[in-house]
């Protein structure tokens, strides 16, 4: 689903952020991007959803090319991806169920059918009594719980995760991590970038740590049934 060869990426003057990084990702992995600040996590995500071109190297998504691409194959690209933050991104002047039906109409989706989808998705969520809240009287983990049924509205190949849990606190972040779990189920292909070592340790099945723009250590853990409570 995801395939980087050789890629790596600079930053004007000089500023190598990754180095000959060579990665594959099945469809439905749930992959935890580690390593210290600084080490290209961010980076890393930016070019999968092409915020930013990789300097050297080849990146297919779901076996195209994504390196050579025009403004509709980046919009066609965006479509498949769904994206999460560390600090939500919410649009605080619309409702949870604004904020997420908005992405699905900017794609074309027509007003009602987002609306629906969103309400549906936010009742899977567990956030159908506060659809109509606005992000700033929610919690950060029901914040959150609304980014990610943003970034599931228009059901992506792919969703992209840069510290969803750095803004929570424990209990939040378990929560997160858990509809995460869920979200891989039917299929989607899961990558989070996080430093939080503990909850990598509790949730990561396949770890990639990178190190100074390299990867460092590719670890595949069979996931523990239960062990994510
Ligand atoms: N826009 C930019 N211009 C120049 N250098 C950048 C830019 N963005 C990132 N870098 C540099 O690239 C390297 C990797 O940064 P990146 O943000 O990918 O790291 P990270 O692993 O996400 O770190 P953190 O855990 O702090 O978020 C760093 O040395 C950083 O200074
Ligand atoms: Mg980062």
């Amino acid at each position: 689903m995801i395939q980087l060869f050789h890629v790596t990426k600079t930053y004007p003057p000089k500023s190598q952020a990754l180095t000959d990084v060579h990665l594959e990702i099945g469809k439905g992995e749930f992959v935890f991007l580690a390593g210290p600040s600084g080490a290209g996590k961010t980076t890393l995500l930016k070019l999968l959803f092409r915020e930013e071109e990789p300097t050297e190297g080849r990146i297919l998504i779901d076996g195209k090319n994504i390196t050579r691409l025009n403004s509709r194959g980046i919009a066609r690209l965006r479509r498949e991806i769904g994206l999460v933050f560390q600090e939500f991104k919410l649009l605080p002047r619309l409702s949870a169920l604004e904020n997420v039906a908005l992405a699905a109409e900017v794609v074309g989706m027509p007003r009602r059918e987002s609306q629906t989808k969103a309400y549906q998705l936010l009742r899977e969520i567990g956030l159908r009594d506060r659809y109509d809240a606005k992000p700033l009287t929610l919690s950060g983990g029901e914040q959150q719980r609304v980014a990610i049924a943003r970034a599931l509205v228009n059901d992506p190949l792919i969703v992209l995760a840069d510290e969803p849990t750095g803004n929570l606190d424990a209990e939040a972040a378990d929560e997160t991590m858990r509809l995460f779990l869920k979200i891989r189920e039917n299929g989607t292909t899961i990558l989070i970038a996080s430093h939080d070592l503990e909850l990598i340790k509790r949730y990561g099945s396949r770890v990639i740590a990178l190190r100074q723009g390299r990867v460092a250590d590719d670890l595949h853990r069979v996931q523990q049934e239960g062990s994510v409570g």
